[in-house]
């Protein structure tokens, strides 16, 4: 894991490669989510939080219609783009990220002149804790504030959606950017998908005497290819032939209708959507009247519906919960879109250690590439740094 730039090393970055100070420097945070996963774009719940890994900015204005980007990480130089020629097929690695928010924001009616950027992140990538969110949502502060925008976080979250839907090429929802925008320290963001209502439950995990482990089993996945897309597609069909608008629209008592009408697999790929909604409510209201030592056996409800009904597992994730759990976590579940990335594991402090070598074990007999293990808490969303 790379270490962040203090922010006077990255306004001094700025400097060397642009040859002045930026305007300012922006951070959006990656996120891990606690519970509701493949709700988002069923129109359903989730619960993430932002976490202290973030993705920097320094950013200043042009008025020529000209984009320069570079990053701290990568070995290629400054990459320019001529607004008026912007492409997403042209847009190469990470910089699609900052381009496609250019272009939404561009579509939406905003007028953006040119800018240079520096970008400097510690979000691991391809673990499946948002890096390309926390990039997208760092540039989309930074515009929203010198471009003088002044775009609400439901629309910020919108043009973000745009810009991975359209020109990354993922059909991803809402929720990585929710998490990033919207985070607060010590809580987590309790977001209906459908209208955006969002709300803020604590989750104290210290105050409990417990940790989030995140287990990044470097497993690399994509969702702007194969299976992200095709559930999306199973979860639309679903609710096609149930007669709803969206998956959220169906209860736990319409199950058994549904499995009447849907051919097997979908209707294994619905039931996770709808028993995953009633666990985000669930999760939500355990954490508002018991605490977070209460929550383990949701965690562990969700994993085994994604590994069993959703099929986004692998081998992998569900060796890191299978082991973290024996070893003493209280709950645990592979996070984010799947088919590789992280799991998170709930545990009391005193047992980090012992998850911690269980896990690393584990991987090593199973011949496994070594994973990177760490705790993360609940952190503040995307600001202005200075
Ligand atoms: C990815 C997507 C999100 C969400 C999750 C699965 O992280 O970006 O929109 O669908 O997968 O819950």
């Amino acid at each position: 894991m790379t270490s962040p730039l203090s922010t006077a090393d990255l306004q001094a970055a700025f400097r060397e490669r642009f040859g002045s100070d930026p305007d300012g420097v922006w951070a959006a945070p990656g996120r891990v989510n606690l519970i509701g996963e493949h709700t988002d774009y069923n129109e359903g719940f989730v619960l993430p939080f932002a976490i202290g890994m973030s993705a920097r900015v320094a950013v200043s204005l042009r008025t020529d219609r000209t984009v320069r980007v570079v990053s701290t990480f990568g070995n290629h130089g400054v990459v320019s783009t001529d607004l008026n020629k912007l492409s997403a097929a042209d847009a190469k690695g990470w910089t699609k990220y900052p381009l496609g928010v250019v272009w939404a924001f561009t579509e939406a009616g905003v007028d953006v002149p040119g800018f240079d950027l520096l970008l400097d992140s510690d979000v691991p990538l391809g673990a499946g804790l948002s890096s390309s969110h926390a990039i997208e949502c760092a540039v989309a502060t930074a515009l929203n504030d010198l471009c003088a925008a002044d775009l609400p976080v439901e629309r910020l979250v919108l043009l973000t959606q745009r810009a991975e839907n359209f020109f990354v090429g993922a059909p991803t929802g809402i929720m990585d950017q929710s998490a990033s925008l919207r985070g607060r320290e010590g809580a987590a963001v309790f977001l209906d998908c459908r209208d955006q209502h969002a709300e803020l439950v604590p989750l104290a995990l210290a105050e409990n005497g417990l940790a989030i482990l995140v287990i990044d089993t470097k497993v690399s996945h994509s969702h702007s290819t194969g299976g992200y897309a095709s559930r999306r597609a199973s979860c639309e069909l679903g609710a096609e032939v149930m007669g709803v608008k969206a998956l959220r629209d169906l209860t736990l008592d319409d199950l058994a209708e549904a499995a009447g009408l849907l051919d097997e697999e979908t209707f294994r790929r619905v039931r996770h959507v709808v028993t995953e909604d009633a666990r985000v409510l669930d999760t939500v209201e355990t954490l508002r009247d018991k605490g977070p030592a209460d929550i383990g056996a949701l965690l562990d409800a969700s994993h085994a519906s994604m590994r069993d009904d959703f099929e986004i597992s692998c081998a992998e994730l569900d060796l890191a919960v299978e082991t973290a759990r024996g070893a003493g976590a209280i709950g645990a579940r592979m996070t984010g879109g799947g088919f590789g990335g992280a799991a998170i594991a709930l545990i009391p402090v005193e047992q980090e250690a012992p998850v911690r070598a269980a896990v690393a074990d584990a991987f090593r007999a199973a011949g496994y590439k070594e994973p990177d293990i760490f705790t993360v808490t609940p952190a503040e969303g995307a600001r202005r740094v200075i």
